[in-house]
């Protein structure tokens, strides 16, 4: 993206706007790892060609002296996750909480209490489970789910009242963390004894072994195909349950006996891009976020197209054009904050 000259004849409150997009501070804070897998170096390079200065933050420092930040990006909910066994990390977590309340002007991508809803899947897929009413037009389900909270007696009863079949997949509550991924397929009855709470068991789709992996970004969002879980007979039979981890599945490199498919089968359309940019415009106002992906399966039966997860400022692997959707993004947010802060200037007592 290149930032064009401002003509001659621009209007005074948009070359004002310009004139305050240099010298812009973006800060970042992620972990070690997150910073690696999106190469932020690589994007500080890219940001400062565009007048946009990127800030590593280290949140073990004091915030202030490392300000002022028009935006920060982050993923805290990985100190978020730990402090709520470990001190240490409640104390970075209040630090950054203070720091952005002295600082209301910074914006923060994403909001915490945003991102926090979706480090537990009975919220994630409370979410999900109102998407085929919203989007009732363009045919977007989410599958039945239970909540497993601790009582596993009266799960069976559930499970067909609720409108589940088998198989079931079995997912921790917690959607953060190694721990997170350790799933299971459970193929009847006699097997819910399998299952350890708190967890949400979930019908299976037949899927055709496909993952269409959503990367949000603003209001732009990228598609991506992955591997994932192979097509297993419907009805409950009596094998044993499978214990999976969900990266040996659904990662770009996967490949396991899990996601080769038994059968032939034709493949299937792939979803619609106005169902998925409906999609992602309604998640963007349920979630009240810039930066998140979405998992979606084509149903092999019915085509519908089924939300199986949201994710947090996932790792956009396999978007080249993450960097400048990003730095868009973050352009639109500054010119926002620059024309109401102009706005108000030039209407005092407006
Ligand atoms: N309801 C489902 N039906 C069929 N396959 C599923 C279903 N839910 C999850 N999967 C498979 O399991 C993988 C991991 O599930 P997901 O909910 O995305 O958890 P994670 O947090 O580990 O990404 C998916 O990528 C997909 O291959
Ligand atoms: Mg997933």
């Amino acid at each position: 993206m290149e930032r064009s000259e401002a003509p001659t004849h621009t209007p005074l409150s948009v070359a004002l706007t310009r004139s305050l997009m240099s010298g812009r501070r973006v800060g970042f804070c992620l972990s070690a790892k997150k910073r690696r897998r999106v190469n932020l170096d690589a994007f500080a390079d890219f940001c400062a060609g565009h007048g946009v200065e990127v800030v590593e933050i280290d949140l073990a420092q004091p915030l202030a002296p490392q300000g002022p930040f028009d935006v920060i990006v982050h993923k805290l909910s990985d100190v978020i996750v730990e402090a709520e066994h470990d001190s240490q990390s409640q104390q970075l977590l209040a630090n950054f909480q203070s720091f952005m309340s002295a600082h209301p002007s910074t914006v923060l991508l994403d909001p915490l209490p945003a991102m926090t809803q979706l480090l537990d899947r009975f919220a994630s897929y409370r979410i999900m489970s109102k998407l085929h009413k919203s989007l009732r037009d363009w045919r977007v389900c989410s599958p039945p789910y239970l909540e497993i909270h601790s009582d596993l007696s009266s799960v069976q009863h559930a499970v067909t009242t609720r409108g589940l079949s088998f198989p079931l997949i079995c997912k921790t509550r917690v959607a953060h963390g190694s721990l997170s991924h350790e799933m299971s397929l459970i193929f009847s009855a006699g097997s819910l004894a399998d299952v350890h709470a708190p967890c949400v068991l979930q019908s299976f789709v037949n899927h055709g072994a496909v993952l269409h992996k959503v990367f949000v970004v603003g209001d732009r969002h990228f598609c991506v195909e992955r591997p994932s879980l192979k097509n297993f007979p419907s009805g409950p039979c009596d094998r044993k349950t499978i214990f999976f981890n969900s990266h040996q599945v659904s990662k770009p490199e996967s490949s396991s006996d899990l996601t080769a498919l038994d059968e032939q089968m034709p493949g299937l359309p792939p979803p619609s891009s106005e169902a998925v940019a409906a999609l992602v415009r309604e998640l963007r106002v349920q979630l009240g976020m810039a930066l998140f992906g979405v998992d979606i399966i084509i149903n092999i039966h019915t085509h519908t197209l089924t939300v199986i997860d949201i994710n947090i400022f996932p790792g956009y692997e396999g978007v080249p054009q993450f960097f400048p959707a990003l730095l868009s993004h973050i352009e639109s947010v500054l010119d926002e904050q620059a024309t109401q802060t102009t706005g108000a200037a030039a209407t005092p007592g407006l």
